[in-house]
């Protein structure tokens, strides 16, 4: 059957534009709805509630687009907004559509990447106080010990493009100094956060050589890859034409300039009022 549904995909800004590479990159055939919240983003420092209300807006502008399945390209969102909409919402409002998030997929698998069974968490102060990667990891890895460590700077010097200045140098090793205090042995760090990937570089300016630094880029791919095998009637409904389309509720200029740092590439995008 032809039709033009797309896989949605959803961050509060640019973040998600990391993850979304890594999923073209295994997928290439399916259409793709980006959506970035940029006109009310960073969402790290938002309450609870206004983290739902935001997400499920912009769940709701895909589904709307024509997105049966959408994921969830943002620690924050699915710390705080994506277990509500999959218990209250879609059942009720929309019982053949699929949300899915990031902390889940990254938690299945983190256990593999340490040797000393210590892992580091930076995230948002929502990620972070939310608790869900300690009680997700838990599940999966119970002997795995995670500390954590929200990175309130971090977001807003990627999205100004100074994360890898001298400037960046302060809040980078506060930060990993305040995470090893919790833990010398940890031997992985978990990039909890979908802008994190750009600092890696200044990351490593300050680690022990030995450590791990994981991104969820490849991990939510994969695990994509995974459900869509395991749900054909969710792979059949969408388009396979390759089509990728950009939406943000902010400056589609300033969008199309700063996503190319996260995306690799041009990006055309439009603007959406939500
Ligand atoms: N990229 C988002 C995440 O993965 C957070 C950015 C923000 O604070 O809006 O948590």
């Amino acid at each position: 059957m032809y039709n033009m549904n797309s896989i949605g995909v959803f961050d509060s800004g640019y973040g998600g534009l990391t993850v979304f590479k890594s999923i073209i990159k295994k997928l290439p055939a399916y259409n793709y709805i980006y959506l970035g919240d940029n006109a009310r983003a960073p969402y790290g420092d938002h309450s609870f509630d206004i983290v739902y209300q935001y997400t499920l807006e912009c769940v709701e502008w895909l589904f709307a687009q024509g997105c049966p399945l959408v994921i969830l390209a943002c620690n924050t969102a699915s710390a705080k907004a994506l277990r509500s909409i999959q218990q209250k919402v879609l059942p009720y409002k929309y019982p053949h559509h699929r949300v899915l998030g990031v902390i889940r997929p990254t938690a299945e698998v983190i256990g593999h990447y340490t040797q000393s069974n210590s892992i580091g968490v930076m995230g948002t102060r929502g990620t972070v106080t939310s608790q869900s990667y300690p009680i997700e990891i838990k599940k999966f890895f119970p002997a795995v010990k995670v500390v954590q460590q929200s990175c309130p700077m971090l977001v807003p010097l990627i999205e100004n493009n100074e994360h890898l200045t001298s400037g960046a140098d302060h809040f980078v090793k506060k930060y990993l100094d305040d995470l090893y205090s919790q833990a010398p042995d940890l031997d992985c760090i978990l990039l909890a956060c979908t802008h994190y990937p750009l600092i890696i570089p200044k990351l490593l300016q300050f680690l022990p050589a030995h450590t791990q630094v994981l991104s969820q880029g490849e991990i939510v791919a994969n695990s994509l890859v995974k459900y869509l095998q395991n749900h054909p009637e969710m792979a059949e409904k969408i388009g396979k034409e390759s089509q990728q389309q950009f939406f943000t509720s902010g400056d589609p200029e300033v969008f199309n300039t700063r996503a190319s740092l996260f995306f690799g590439k041009k990006i055309l995008s439009k603007q959406v009022h939500l």
